[in-house]
């Protein structure tokens, strides 16, 4: 058994699991968070996209043990004071979504992408950056044009500020 500590959408938790519990596991069993979504559990769909130290990660590829002191953020602790993050509320605003499975991993590699490039973001970017979150509704139009407007209203000081 592993001794897990992390900080999980700014709260601090800790707990024993297996050495083998993978990221999402801990995250959706242990700790109840179940946006952040399984569909494949091999690294290929992108539904279990979370944040570690600010970076996308894909938590199926991650051990919990492995997670231990970081800051992890989830697609729960986005949303701040009542209020939609701007991807989010893009996403809703373009329609971004149908069945939802993917959602969740789609806005936390959106976040991270707009992070890095800010308002500079581009749809050829966004198309390329993307193909790690796979979506079976194939409602990709929307989607990209819900990352990009977010990108643009965000503007630049998203750089440093994403989340
Ligand atoms: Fe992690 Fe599909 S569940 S990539
Ligand atoms: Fe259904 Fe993407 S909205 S899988």
């Amino acid at each position: 058994m592993a001794n897990v500590s992390m900080t999980v959408n700014g709260r601090s938790v800790s707990g024993q699991c297996e050495d083998r519990m993978l990221l999402v596991q801990f995250i959706r069993e242990n700790l109840g968070l179940t946006g952040t979504h399984v569909g494949c559990d091999t690294s290929q769909c992108g539904a279990c996209v979370v944040h570690v130290d600010g970076k996308a990660v894909k938590s199926c590829t991650m051990l919990a043990a492995q997670a231990d002191g970081s800051d992890v953020t989830t697609i729960e602790g986005l949303a701040s004071g009542g209020e939609l993050h701007p991807v989010q509320a893009a996403f809703r605003e373009h329609h971004g979504l149908q069945c939802g499975f993917c959602t969740p991993g789609m806005i936390m590699s959106a976040v991270d992408m707009i992070s890095r490039h800010g308002g500079q973001l581009d749809e050829k970017t966004v198309r390329a950056e993307l193909e790690g979150n796979i979506c079976r509704c194939t409602g990709y139009h929307n989607i990209v044009k819900a990352v990009l407007d977010a990108a643009s209203k965000m503007g630049d000081g998203a750089k440093v500020a994403a989340e």
